[in-house]
């Protein structure tokens, strides 16, 4: 299939936006080599970054479509961009962790690592400006991010299910999911929940199984080195799985 693209629409951080020219309900995202962190405090890019992640969304999503978890993919386009349905974004972050780390583990000042008995999951309001604070359910519902605390519950329930997906295909692997933020949109025709934006290392923390090494955003966030070489080990691992499952 033929997609066109038309106009920008936004400009983030790690994407572009564009329409789809006589598909309105489609966006085009252009996955960025752009990497940011701390809220674009710290700025940088590598050659291929927007390719490899597009190609790690195209995989998870492809993945999690296969274990009863719809997305809002459509298709890969080109190197480096995928048609979604366009979605009215909810203000929300929503964060699950399996193992402590980041800002939950500073927050309380326990070591990065720490198992959890079970997954936390956790909302962040989605707005830059404020840098994204923490928030709970009440000032969720206070804030209008969904419109009841069903939603609520829904978005807390399909977060979970994206959770155990997730772990499965990282572990195939080799790698251990800690961490990872998703975003989800509201479809106009049917007002449906959708999980939407992108699952990649700049979303997720990824910790080798064998060796402890980080392979996600932190080696960018953290001055650790190797952050290209990595996210290529992470495409490379999952599309040879992907490729020997189908
Ligand atoms: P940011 O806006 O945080 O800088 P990006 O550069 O990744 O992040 O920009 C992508 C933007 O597109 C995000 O704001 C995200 O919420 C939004 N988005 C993701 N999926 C969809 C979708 N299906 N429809 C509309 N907007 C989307
Ligand atoms: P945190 O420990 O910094 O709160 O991050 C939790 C997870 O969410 C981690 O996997 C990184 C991801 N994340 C984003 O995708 N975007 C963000 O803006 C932040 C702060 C975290
Ligand atoms: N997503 C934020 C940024 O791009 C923060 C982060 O991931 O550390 O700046």
């Amino acid at each position: 299939m033929d997609y066109r693209r038309g106009e920008m629409i936004y400009e983030g951080k790690a994407k572009r936006l564009y329409r789809v020219q006589d598909h309105p309900e489609w966006i085009l995202q252009e996955f960025k080599d752009s990497l940011t962190a701390f809220n674009a405090l710290k700025k940088g890019e590598f050659e291929n970054k927007g390719r490899i992640n597009r190609d790690i969304t195209s995989l998870v999503f492809r993945f999690l479509k296969g274990k009863g978890i719809p997305s809002h993919r459509v298709a890969d386009v080109g190197a480096n961009e995928m048609v979604t349905e366009k979605l009215e974004m909810l203000k929300v972050e929503v964060v699950v962790r399996n193992v402590l780390a980041g800002s939950t583990a500073k927050k309380f000042a326990i070591e990065e690592g720490t198992p959890l008995e079970k997954p936390l999951t956790e909302f962040y309001y989605k707005e830059d400006k404020l840098a994204d604070p923490f928030i709970s359910d009440e000032q969720a519902l206070m804030l209008k991010v969904v419109n009841t605390q069903g939603e609520l519950d829904q978005l807390k329930r399909l977060a979970l299910e994206v959770n155990k997906g997730l772990i499965e295909f990282f572990e195939s692997v080799g790698l251990k999911l800690v961490d990872f933020k998703i975003e989800f949109g509201r479809r106009a025709s049917d007002g449906a929940i959708v999980l939407a934006d992108e699952i990649t290392p700049d979303s997720c923390r990824l910790w080798d199984k064998k060796t402890g090494e980080k392979m996600d955003k932190d080696r960018f966030r953290r001055d650790l080195g190797n952050v290209k070489e990595t996210y290529e080990e992470v495409c490379e691992r999952l599309r040879q799985t992907w490729e020997k499952k189908v």
